[in-house]
């Protein structure tokens, strides 16, 4: 018996890394799962359907249910056929999980506005667009008087969360991402919907090269605590029937480690009662900056 047994679970971005272990897991909790990627490269160009075919197939020689879809999730109609391959292969739709992500890492001053919008569109839009539509596909459910226990995991990322120097438009996005989940998990509820997002941190295409020291090998026989299938388990669960009173969160997982990421929430502040004027602001700001306990941007000096 698996935590996921009949679930129906579509993960995006499957077909590699840490999407990849995603499915092997909730395949191997008992879930059928529908297995999209569009087999881009880490900067979001050319497609393959080879990643997600070696995924359904893995999963299918261990005696799982898969279905491959090759959709864009960035695409509204992609992603509403997205939606519709769970409801149409397995019946229904119980677990979206949202992970398709890319990178254009520039700094600033050397970003163009095709890293901006191409890395905005594939991680906010490719977030907005499928949850939508299974956020639709539930509300239908709740109003036929079925019982729904949706499940919603987005990806967000340390990047979002602390910001990291050279990732002005994907940290942008993985914030909104982190806000997107506290907000949809908000709305959810009265559907029976929980809706969490995970800063995941694991070795895979995307941070091989970018933190390569983090990302080294251990030692034989030592624990790797940099594999990406270090992160499944965690989405696993909350992706199960069984973490319904949980959600809004935002997770850090990475190793054996998994931690509450809380939200902005106001630091040292002074009312006036009345309204400033700017000249005597700057002893005002300095010293509430002073006593405030911000982290730094993740590469900052
Ligand atoms: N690896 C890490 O340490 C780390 C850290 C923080 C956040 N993340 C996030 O985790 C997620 C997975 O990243 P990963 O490290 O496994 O990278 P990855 O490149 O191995 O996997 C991402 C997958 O998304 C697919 N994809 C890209 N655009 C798509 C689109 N429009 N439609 C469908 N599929 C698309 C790619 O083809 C690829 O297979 C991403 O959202 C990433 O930003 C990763």
């Amino acid at each position: 018996m698996g935590i996921c047994d009949g679930r129906v679970v579509v993960i995006t971005g499957a077909g590699r890394g840490i999407g990849r272990e995603h499915a092997l897991e909730f395949a191997h909790q008992g879930a059928k799962v529908v297995v999209n990627d569009l087999g881009a490269e880490v900067d979001g160009t050319g497609s393959s359907d080879g990643p997600v075919g070696e995924v359904v197939e893995l999963i299918r020689k261990a005696g799982g249910e898969a279905v491959a879809n090759g959709d864009d999730v960035a695409d509204w109609n992609g992603a509403a056929r997205l939606v519709q391959a769970a409801v149409d292969t397995f019946g229904r739709l119980d677990t979206l999980v949202c992970n398709a992500g890319i990178l254009r890492d520039r700094m600033v001053v050397n970003m163009t506005e095709e890293d901006w919008d191409s890395v905005i569109r594939v991680h906010l839009k490719g977030h907005f667009c499928p949850l939508r539509h299974a956020a639709g596909y539930w509300r239908e459910q709740v109003k036929a008087g079925d019982e729904v226990a949706g499940r919603v995991i987005l990806t967000s990322s340390g990047a979002g969360l602390y910001g990291n120097v050279g990732q002005l438009n994907y940290a942008a996005a993985k914030s909104g991402i982190a806000t997107m989940a506290r907000v949809a998990g908000a709305e959810l509820t009265r559907y029976g919907v929980t809706a969490n997002a995970i800063a995941p941190a694991a070795r895979t295409r995307m941070t091989e090269a970018l933190f390569a020291d983090m990302m080294a090998k251990p030692e034989e026989g030592a624990f790797d605590s940099m594999s990406p299938e270090n992160i499944s388990p965690l989405v696993v669960w909350l992706g199960s029937h069984e973490s319904g009173d949980v959600t809004g969160q935002v997770f850090e997982v990475s190793g054996g480690l998994v931690a509450v990421a809380e939200n902005w929430r106001r630091g040292p502040a002074q009312d006036k009662g009345d309204r400033w004027d700017p000249a005597e602001l700057g002893p005002v700001v300095r010293e509430l900056v002073a006593k405030s306990e911000q982290v730094r941007v993740i590469g900052a000096r």
